[in-house]
C-alpha cells in the first residue's frame, strides 16, 4: 500500500471530513453573526463523492475519518453517509464532532452507522451564558445530548471548551466536575486566529500553560499524563485518578504539536486543506467528477500531500488566515 507520508516524515492517517458548511450556532469565536447563503446541492460533495473519495484515502492508509461541519447533524441523510464511511474497509475509527443540539435525535442511529464515539463543544453550563456564547444555543438539550450519546454506546466521549479569560474562565474548575460526573473526557482549547471572528478572540487568549495552572490547582496530584498514540488528534491529556475522566489541553496556538500533525481537511465543498493554520488547498470535487481514474486522483493527493506545510503561522501572520472562517474549515 502507498503510504501517505509528507517531505517532513508525517504520516496522514486521520482525515477531518466536513459534511457541510452550515451550523445551528454561531458561536462568536467560530464565526460571524450571518448565515452563510445556501449553496446549490451539486456545489457540495454528494454521498457517492465521499464515498469514492475516502475508499482512495483508505487505500492509502488512512484509518481515522471525523465527521465535522458546520454541524454535522444538519446535513440530510448523516447517517447513510457514516455507514457508507464506516463500512470502506480500513476505516476503523468514525468518530463525531458536534455541537449535540440534535444528538439525542440521532444518537442511536448513529452509533448503529458505525459512529464509535463524539466529541462535543460546551464552552458553558451557565444556560443564559452558554446561549450568549453561541447566539442562540439551548445547553439543557446539548446535556441531553451527551447523556443520548452516552446511552446509546459511544465511547470515549470527549467534552471541548474553548477556554476564554473573561468568558468563560471562571467555569473550567465547574466544567471539568461535570465531566467527572458523567464519566466522560475534558480538552480545553485554546482560541485560534482563524477567520474574523476567532481574530477577534485574542484579548480573551488563554494559553496552554494558563490554562494547565488552572486544572493543577483544581486537582492537585490528581493527574497522571497519558501518551498520544500515532491517529490521536492535538490534545495533551491527563487521566484523573479515581475517576473514569481524563482531561486535556489543545495547545492550538502556543505549542507547535505540527511536527506530529497526522491530519487533513476535506471541506464540504471538496476542497482538500492541508494545513489548519494555512490557505493552501485543492479540489478533490473537480478531480471526482472528471474523468480522471483512481490511481490519477491518488497521485493528485499524494503531489497535495507533498506540499503540506511544516507549520501554521499563527504566532508569525494572521493575513492568511483570515479568508476563510472555522465553521467553512470544520475545526
Ligand atoms: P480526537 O481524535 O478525539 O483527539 O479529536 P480531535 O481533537 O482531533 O478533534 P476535535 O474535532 O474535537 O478538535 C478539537 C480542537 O482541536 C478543535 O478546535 C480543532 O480545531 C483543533 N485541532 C484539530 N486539529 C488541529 C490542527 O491540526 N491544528 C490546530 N492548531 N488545531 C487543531
Ligand atoms: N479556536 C479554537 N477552537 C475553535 N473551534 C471553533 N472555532 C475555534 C477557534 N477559533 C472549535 C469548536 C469545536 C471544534 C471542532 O473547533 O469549539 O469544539
Ligand atoms: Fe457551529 Fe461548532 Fe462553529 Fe459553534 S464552533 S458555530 S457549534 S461549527
Amino acid at each position: 500500500m502507498t503510504k501517505l507520508v509528507d517531505k517532513f516524515g508525517r504520516e496522514i492517517s486521520y482525515l477531518r471530513l466536513s459534511v457541510t458548511e452550515h451550523c445551528n450556532f454561531r458561536c462568536f469565536y467560530c464565526r460571524d453573526d450571518e448565515l452563510l447563503p445556501n449553496c446549490k446541492r451539486e456545489d457540495i460533495l454528494s454521498y457517492e463523492d465521499i464515498q469514492r473519495i475516502v475508499r482512495l484515502f483508505a487505500e492509502m492508509g488512512i484509518s481515522k475519518v471525523r465527521l465535522t461541519g458546520g454541524e454535522p447533524l444538519l446535513r440530510r441523510g448523516i447517517s447513510k453517509i457514516a455507514k457508507l464511511i464506516s463500512t470502506i474497509p480500513g476505516i476503523t475509527d468514525v468518530p463525531l464532532s458536534t455541537n449535540a443540539q440534535l444528538l439525542e435525535k440521532f444518537a442511536n442511529k448513529l452509533h448503529e452507522n458505525g459512529v464509535n464515539r463524539a466529541n462535543i463543544s460546551i464552552d458553558s453550563l451557565i444556560p443564559e451564558r452558554f446561549k450568549e456564547i453561541t447566539r442562540g444555543g439551548d445547553v439543557t438539550q446539548v446535556i441531553k445530548g451527551i447523556d443520548a450519546a452516552i446511552a446509546a454506546g459511544m465511547h470515549p466521549i470527549k467534552i471541548n471548551a474553548v477556554a476564554m479569560q473573561g468568558v468563560n474562565d471562571d467555569e473550567i474548575e465547574s466544567l471539568i466536575d461535570f465531566a467527572i460526573e458523567k464519566g466522560i473526557d475534558i480538552r480545553f482549547i485554546e482560541a485560534m486566529p482563524i477567520g474574523e471572528a476567532g481574530i477577534g478572540m485574542q484579548s480573551h487568549h488563554m494559553s496552554e500553560d494558563d490554562i494547565m495552572d488552572r486544572i493543577k490547582q483544581h486537582l492537585p496530584g490528581q493527574l497522571t499524563p497519558l501518551i498520544a498514540s500515532k491517529t490521536d488528534g492535538p490534545a495533551s491529556n491527563y487521566k484523573i485518578n479515581n475517576t473514569n475522566t481524563t482531561v486535556g489541553v489543545i495547545s492550538a496556538v502556543s505549542n507547535h504539536f505540527c511536527q506530529t500533525c497526522n491530519r487533513v481537511r476535506l471541506t464540504a465543498k471538496g476542497d482538500l486543506i492541508l494545513c489548519l493554520g494555512q490557505e493552501d488547498s485543492i479540489s478533490l470535487k473537480d478531480a471526482v467528477r472528471s474523468n480522471l481514474s483512481d490511481k490519477e486522483i491518488k497521485t493528485m493527493i499524494i503531489n497535495a500531500i507533498n506540499k503540506k506545510p511544516e507549520k501554521h503561522v499563527f504566532n508569525e501572520s494572521i493575513d492568511n488566515i483570515s479568508n476563510r472562517q472555522m465553521v467553512e474549515i470544520g475545526g
